[in-house]
């Protein structure tokens, strides 16, 4: 027996943001990031819980990949103020971190029935909508999943104004997580039916609108169509998981602070090779596992369907690598410029376990060893 239920409340489209003025809570707390408030940008927040006459105070020392420390400063923030709903304001950072906060707050400290609204300021992670929260514990260099429904935000509300502001750079990194999650959701040993519809909408989406929202940010219709398909690969994903691409990125988040968006984006051609078994010099063949015909279904999404199997999985790396040019992402670790050979190299047995061990390893199509880990590691230098 099977299930699929959507547990998170998703208000969308032009005006989403009044939802603020209607929500059942007295006494809130922002959770966001310096930008959100330096910008101003909160006060699209604020003006609207003025108006519906909330109380608020706001937590704003988010950093991205949030740390341990980060966390506990917000669970302290929350136990003091003790407030009916968090609203969480910002990418993927600042909604882990919300989560996390709720969730310590309520098994620590015995403050249950926090509400948690999402209101993302990135097309990135879904995490709106997710039972995943990403914290990094800086000494021992790792990023760990935090997996759980209790995580699950009561709220999500996707006004895609707050993502005009966002630069090229990081519409390109969010919007390949975006892309990763549909794919990696699609091929995921837990995929369904509900979950795979969930990634072709966004993959179909990323195809058509992904490249015209980094050209231009005030292409509103393409921010609209890029905040809808991230929430649909997080729904997606929350179903059915997410694969070794996640694994190994997150390594690469905790090691080198390469953003998370780029270094799933980075990664994607090399695992799309290693998942299909699948590489320039490959020859047809009379069967393929069942994650080629997925990944075939998916260059048909994108437009990029060519005359046969081998050729068609071709042209889909082919279609990544072409996006990241354009979107002037690195193909490479030694094009980021973030460590030398040397530092790279040594980590990478420390950052094959780690992937190894990650909680998005066993749903990818293809189990791998350390020795296949280390050696993707080792490509993508
Ligand atoms: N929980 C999940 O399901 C899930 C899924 C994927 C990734 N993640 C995690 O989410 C984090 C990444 O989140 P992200 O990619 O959204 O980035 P982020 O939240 O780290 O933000 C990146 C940068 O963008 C800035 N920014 C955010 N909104 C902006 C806006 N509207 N205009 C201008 N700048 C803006 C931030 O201030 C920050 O400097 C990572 O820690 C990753 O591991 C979580
Ligand atoms: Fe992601």
């Amino acid at each position: 027996m099977h299930s699929f239920d959507i547990k998170t409340k998703i208000y969308y489209g032009d005006g989403a943001l009044d939802r603020l003025t209607q929500i059942p809570y007295k006494k809130v707390m922002i959770i966001t990031d310096p930008f959100v408030v330096q910008s101003g940008m909160v006060m699209m927040i604020t003006s609207r819980l003025d108006e519906a006459k909330i109380e608020f105070e706001v937590f704003k020392d988010v950093v991205p990949d949030p740390p341990i420390d980060k966390v506990v400063a917000g669970v302290k923030a929350v136990m003091d103020y003790k407030p009916e709903a968090i609203v969480a304001v910002g990418g993927g950072s600042a909604i882990d971190s919300a989560k996390a906060i709720r969730e310590f707050a309520s098994r620590v400290g015995g403050l249950d029935n926090i509400a948690l609204i999402a209101v993302p300021t990135t097309s990135g992670t879904g995490s709106e909508v997710t039972s995943f929260s990403v914290i990094s514990d800086p000494q021992e260099q790792r990023k760990y999943p935090l997996v759980s429904e209790s995580l699950l935000p009561t709220e999500a509300i996707l006004d895609a104004e707050l993502t005009r502001s966002v630069p090229p750079a990081i519409t390109a990194d969010t919007g390949m997580d975006v892309f990763t999650h549909a794919m990696e959701a699609y091929v995921s040993t837990q995929s369904t039916e509900f979950s795979a519809a969930l990634s072709e909408k966004a993959i179909e989406i990323c195809g058509t609108f992904l490249l015209r929202a980094y050209l231009d940010g005030n292409d509103t219709h393409a921010r609209k169509k890029m905040h809808i398909a991230s929430c649909l690969a997080g729904l997606s994903f929350n179903a059915a998981s997410l694969g070794i691409n996640h694994s190994l990125a997150h390594q690469l988040g905790a090691h080198f602070h390469i953003a998370h968006g780029r270094a799933n984006a980075m990664l994607l051609p090399h695992i799309i090779e290693y998942n299909s078994m699948i590489t320039k010099n490959s020859r047809s063949q009379k069967t393929y596992p069942r994650q080629v015909e997925k990944y075939c279904t998916i260059a048909r999404l994108l437009g990029v369907q060519n005359f046969n199997t081998v050729t068609t999985i071709r042209a889909l790396v082919a279609w990544v690598q072409f996006m990241l040019r354009e979107m002037d992402i690195p193909l490479s670790i030694s094009q980021t410029g973030k460590c030398t050979r040397a530092e790279y190299f040594k980590a990478i047995p420390d950052m094959a376990e780690a992937a190894l061990q990650d909680a998005c390893t066993p749903t990818n199509p293809r189990q791998p060893s350390k020795d296949d880990i280390m050696e993707i590691y080792e490509r993508l230098w």
